[in-house]
């Protein structure tokens, strides 16, 4: 058996939790909100017409922020459309999803929704078709607390106490052409700084995340992060980060190593953005929003979603259905997202439900898990306090696209507060179960509290509506915690997390 060596340091200290590294992200697009989190005349529906199903497999799920309305939905969007009287919403055409908008659910409703899933709301402005006008009354609406025309109109809506909402997204995604009203980074620039300065006038303790580029492979990137931050710098807090990964032409060696684009995507933004940081000769540092991240079968919709004559109402689009292989990847994704916590200040896992989503709905019937669920969930649950940042020895393996890439994977939390810390470990190999061997001695844990893995003999085993539970965590066997030493065996394209804490002395702990 193949084995590896970790030492947790317990002063290698990346950065404190901030629990706005487990967002998600609600886009009008295809089922998500329609369908999804909202279904009038479902049985679990509330008098809002919001599926309380699913409202609490989001609980569970443990996302924190919610980004919305999109997305490339937001590019087109009027915010006006989807407020007062729900009789009175205008129909509209959706031009990024070639779909219509009833505008049914908006601003109020979402803003209510996020109560009721104890979600903070991460609000995106239109820069596509619209511009700092728009991105200002939207501010005015929701929250300004009274006394204005938009603040008296949200009232009169309903909504007596201002949202008060802290992250704005300063459009979406403005370097890609499929973008509505798409731009150079020079013009976007500009408008992003503009917006950024009037939006800072009304209140500066807002946190304003600018558009980097919409993927790692994109012509202008790195170009475009230094220009857009060139004029904007000043402006704004944060910049975003969007990845996808799936696995192409059956090479799941190379997906199971999709972390180290990632890693090779934040470490570049960061040295842009220092870069600027420097030639501007600024005293702020930049944090980086990536807030689109997930595995999404691209290569395919771009087929099945072809655009056509039709105009649906909440069809079914990007409907990806996650195996255990693709949760593997996205438990990778989130170790390397809290290992570079330092700068990765937040992110929202795209998207929440239906839409390459952890959580499925039917309509009229139930709701479920994706595998990719299980990782997130757990993770967003043990991870508390500090991120500790390990020193991993164990073997590479080659890939096709990422060169050789190291067998396991790994981050540790501390939370001293309450004397519980959590190890989250991934094995990329797809032949051998590794033995780690971890000194945890730095942590002064004393027991095991919970040993939970996701692996499954076929790892392209999924959950769906007849099969809902064919995937789910199993109890990680054969976990040994001994003086200061923690033995695990992780199977073969596995996803593991172990919380430890307990006030025992120097006993051998073993998990069933
Ligand atoms: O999350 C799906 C889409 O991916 C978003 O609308 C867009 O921002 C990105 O290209």
């Amino acid at each position: 058996m193949t084995s590896a060596r970790i030492v947790i340091d317990r002063t290698a200290v990346v950065a404190p939790i901030d629990r706005r590294i487990f967002g998600s992200f609600v886009e009008h697009l295809g089922r998500c909100v329609y369908d999804g989190i909202y279904e009038p005349g479902h049985v679990t529906a509330n008098e809002e017409g919001f599926r309380l199903d699913v409202v609490d497999l989001v609980k569970e799920l443990g996302s924190t922020t919610i980004r919305y309305p999109g997305g490339n939905f937001v590019s087109g969007y009027r915010w006006e459309d989807g407020v007062g009287p729900r009789e009175n919403r205008p129909v509209r055409r959706d031009l990024a999803w070639h779909a219509l908008e009833t505008n049914q659910v908006g601003t109020d409703e979402f803003a209510r929704w996020c109560k009721l899933t104890g979600s903070e709301l991460m609000m995106a402005v239109n820069l596509g078709t619209r511009g700092i006008d728009a991105a200002l009354d939207l501010l005015e609406y929701t929250n300004h607390p009274s006394g204005t025309a938009l603040s008296d109109q949200r009232i009169a809506n309903g909504a007596l106490d201002p949202y008060d909402i802290r992250m704005w997204c300063l459009g979406n995604e403005m370097d890609g052409p499929w973008q509505t009203g798409y731009m150079t980074a020079d013009d976007y620039g500009k408008i992003a700084a503009r917006t950024a300065q009037a939006m800072k006038a009304a209140d500066k303790s807002l946190e304003l995340v600018v558009c980097g580029s919409s993927g790692s492979a994109m012509p202008t990137f790195g170009d475009w992060e230094r220009t857009v931050l060139e004029h904007s710098y000043e402006h704004v807090d944060y910049i975003s980060c969007h990845a996808y990964y799936q696995e192409r032409k059956g090479d799941l060696g190379s997906f199971l190593a999709s972390s180290l684009d990632m890693q090779y995507f934040i470490e570049t933004v960061v040295a842009t953005a220092d870069h600027v940081k420097h030639k501007l000769k600024s005293s702020k540092t930049i944090k980086l929003s990536f807030d689109e991240w997930n595995i999404w079968y691209l290569d395919e919709h771009r087929v099945s979603d072809e655009v056509n004559e039709e105009w649906p109402i909440a069809p079914r689009q990007l409907e990806d259905v996650y195996s255990v292989a693709d949760a593997v990847v996205l438990g990778n994704l989130l170790i390397t997202l809290l290992k570079n916590h330092d700068r990765v200040g937040s992110a929202s896992l795209a998207q929440l439900v239906n839409v390459i989503a952890p959580i499925m709905t039917e309509p009229g019937g139930p709701a479920w898990r994706q595998t990719t669920f299980f990782p997130f969930s757990v993770t967003s649950r043990l991870a508390r306090g500090e991120v500790l940042r390990p020193r991993i020895d164990v073997e590479t393996y080659a890939t096709t696209v990422y060169g050789d890439a190291p067998l396991v994977d790994a981050v540790a939390t501390v939370d001293a507060e309450v004397g519980k810390s959590a190890l989250f470990l991934v094995n990329r190999s797809q032949t051998e179960s590794i033995e780690v061997s971890i000194d945890v001695a730095g942590l002064a844990a004393t027991a095991i509290d919970e040993a939970l893995t996701l692996h499954d003999d076929d790892v392209y085993a999924k959950n769906t509506l007849p099969n809902r539970e064919r995937v789910g965590l199993r109890d990680l066997p054969g976990a040994v915690l001994e003086g200061g030493t923690l033995t695990v065996t992780l199977a073969p394209v596995s996803w593991s997390a172990i919380a430890l804490g307990g006030r025992a002395t120097t006993a051998t702990i073993v998990t069933d």
